[in-house]
This record gives C-alpha cells, structure tokens and sequence, in this order.
C-alpha cells in the first residue's frame, strides 16, 4: 500500500534530513526539482545549500543568476516570504578543483603531489575521466555534509545518461585507476626511464610499438607517469568512497527519485529505485514530474456557464474531440503506469504538472515548489 500522504512524508524529509540526493535519468527535471526543494525547506526555516554540477548551468538560470560560484552564495528570499525564513545558498560543482583537492589531502608528499597537478595527461582528462564527475558530487557532499553553516544540503546529481551511474561511479573511477590496461602495460617501461622507454617503443611488444605511433612518445610518458604518480593513493581514495557510502547510508540522509510519467522513464526509475534498495540507501520518494493533465478532469472545474453556447464548425469539433481524447489517452496511460509504481513499491509518489512555462526565476521555483508540495 502506497503511504496515505506522500507530500507529508516529502515535507518531513525537508524539514528534518541533512542531506537530499536528488536523482533520475537526464532532462526529467533533477535540477529544477532540486532547486525547488531547496528553496522550499529555506522558506520553511532551514539554512539550506544547494549544489549542482550541471554543465549547462540551468540551475543558475533558474536562481535568476547569469552564473553560480563555487562557494555557496547566498539567496535573497526577501520577495518570497513575509515573515522569518531560513537561508537559500547555491553552488555550482567545479569538477576539475574537487579532484585536485583530493589529490592534494592524499598525495602523501608535496612532491608526488605537484607530480601529478602538473602532469599534462592528469590536467585533461581530470574532468572528464570516466565516472570523475559523479565521484566529485559525492567526494564534495562529504565537505559539506560537516560544514556547520548550513541543516540541509540538497545534491543535484549529474546529467547522466543513466541515473545509476551516479551510484557505481566511485567503484568505476577506482578501477579504472587501479587496473587501467595502459597502467599495466606502460609502468615497466617507465620505471626503467625515459631511455628504456623509447627503445621499448622501438624494440618491444607490437601494441607498444603501435602505442608509440599513434599517440607519441611524450603522451606514453605523460601517461604512465599519471599511473604511476597516483599509486599509494588509491587506499586513500578507497576510503573516503567508504566514507561517502555510510554518510549516504545514514537515517539523515534521503534520496529523491525524479522521473517523467512516460512508461520506459517510470520502468527505468524503477529499476533504479530497487538498486538503492539493494544499496540500502534510504528513499524517500518519486517525484513524477510534467504530468499531462486529464482534459475531463480540467473540463469539469471551467465547465463554461450555461448559456453561452457558441457555434462550432462540425469539422472543427470533430477534429477538437480528436485531440481531447488523444489528450485523455495520454493522461490516463500516465496515471496507470503510476499506480503501478505505487502499488509495486509502496513508497509516496508526489506528481507535478507540465507548466506552461520554462522555470527560469526564483518565482518559477516557488510555484514548481507549491505544486510538489
Ligand atoms: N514541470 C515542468 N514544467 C515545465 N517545464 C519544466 C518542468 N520541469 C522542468 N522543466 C524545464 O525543463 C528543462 C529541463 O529541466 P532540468 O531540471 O534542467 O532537467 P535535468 O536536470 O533533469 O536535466 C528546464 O528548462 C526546466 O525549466
Ligand atoms: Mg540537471
């Protein structure tokens, strides 16, 4: 049985988790949903944070900012609310600086340190290392987690293809570092130095020779350098990606599931919510955002007065009557694949409607708000 209530069990979260993970599959709403919640418990009392590492900054948009920072800034709340309020920060997540902090906490030496800030192939891929960006949200989410400014931090995850990537990321990005191919077939060479490199890449196996061809010499040595400098860091690593999964395991935290009514986005939010459920991660609920409204549900509410009847071209209605049951299908479609998420999990699902409108201001958010709550 689905909870009686599920906006009282989404409003408790708000007021009484540290942390909200907001999460689903790409364009669904995560961050503006994210965004909303956020503002949401700030005006309930909280002092809230909210942070993103959406690329294409729309969070910022819809904060009414041209740009996000990546220290917290402050909201003004002031147009929004009368009375007391707590506080609204954002922040926008800078993948590339959250990496080079942590290998600044375990690089062990100033040395191996700089070896690796400096190296070339570390300085592009960084960013884009698979898995990095999600592995950063997560690292970032443990510093703000024990920053004593903020009751609530709301985490607007990646645009990730697939929303479980989100949660596999940090096991990924470890085993990429840890047993990368080129990690293994670069180091031998590398440790010998330079000399024995480049004979390597003349005398040695085929593939290093075809390495050698196709990338250069400089790039292998830039690469192996990168492997080499992380080790003795990966224990490190390991641990803080232990710290982040207690710290998301805790009765404080929440996850959110964002998903659109359409029937393969609900199988996958599904999907994903059974995998946070194997994690033990602790769910609050699905926010089913943009749902069509059933057009016989809106037409008994403005039943127009009698009376006023007006002449419609036959053709013309019978092509309108065309469109109002399309409509009508598509809604009640909608509503059946959300009962059976209803039913087959048994958590609170919140819905909100397709706005007319792109939201782009705080307004926007407070009204996106109103309606999840
Ligand atoms: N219920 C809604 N009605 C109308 N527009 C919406 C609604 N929810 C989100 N949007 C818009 O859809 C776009 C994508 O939303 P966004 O929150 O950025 O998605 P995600 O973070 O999941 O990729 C934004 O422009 C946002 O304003
Ligand atoms: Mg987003």
């Amino acid at each position: 049985m689905a909870p009686a209530r599920p906006r009282a069990t989404l409003d408790a979260a708000l007021r009484e988790r540290r942390i909200l993970v907001v999460c689903g599959a790409g364009g669904v709403g995560k961050t503006t949903t994210a965004a909303a919640l956020a503002l949401r418990a700030a005006l309930a009392g909280r002092r809230v944070l909210v942070c993103t590492i959406d690329p294409s900054r729309r969070l910022a948009t819809s904060l009414g900012l041209s740009q996000l920072s990546e220290k917290p800034r402050p909201m003004d709340l002031s147009r929004l609310a009368q009375g007391e309020t707590g506080s609204l920060s954002a922040m926008v997540l800078d993948t590339k600086r959250t990496f080079d902090a942590l290998v600044e906490r375990h690089a062990g030496t100033d040395e191996a340190r700089d070896r690796i800030l400096q190296n070339r192939f570390y300085k592009q891929v960084s960013a884009a290392l698979a898995g990095s960006h999600e592995y950063m949200a997560m690292e970032k989410l443990l510093e703000l987690s024990a920053d004593g400014r903020f009751d609530l931090v709301v985490l607007d995850t990646p645009p990730t293809r697939n929303a479980l990537d989100f949660l596999e990321a940090p096991d990924r990005l470890m085993s990429f570092l840890d047993a990368s191919i080129l990690r293994y077939f670069l180091r031998p060479y590398f440790v010998a130095g330079r000399l024995t490199l480049k004979i390597a890449t003349r005398t040695g196996t085929a593939a290093l020779r075809l390495a050698d061809r196709y990338l250069g010499l400089q790039f292998l040595q830039d690469l192996s350098e990168f492997f080499l400098a992380f080790e003795g860091m990966y224990d490190g690593f390991k641990e803080r990606a232990g710290h982040v999964h207690a710290l998301l395991r805790e009765p404080g935290s929440a996850f959110v599931l964002v998903a659109s009514p359409a029937r393969l986005m609900l199988d996958e939010a599904l999907y994903f919510y059974e995998r946070l459920r194997e994690k033990k991660m602790p769910f609050v609920g699905f926010i089913v955002n943009r749902l069509h409204p059933d057009p016989a549900e809106t037409s008994r509410r403005r039943r127009a007065p009698a009376g006023n009847e007006v002449d419609v071209d036959p053709d013309l209605a019978a092509r309108l009557v065309e469109v109002y049951r399309d409509q009508q299908r598509v809604a009640r479609a909608e509503r059946r694949a959300l009962a059976r998420i209803e039913v087959d999990t048994g958590e609170a699902v919140v819905l909100v409607p397709e706005f007319e409108a792109d939201i782009h201001d705080l307004r926007g958010l407070h009204e996106f708000g109103k309606a999840i709550l």
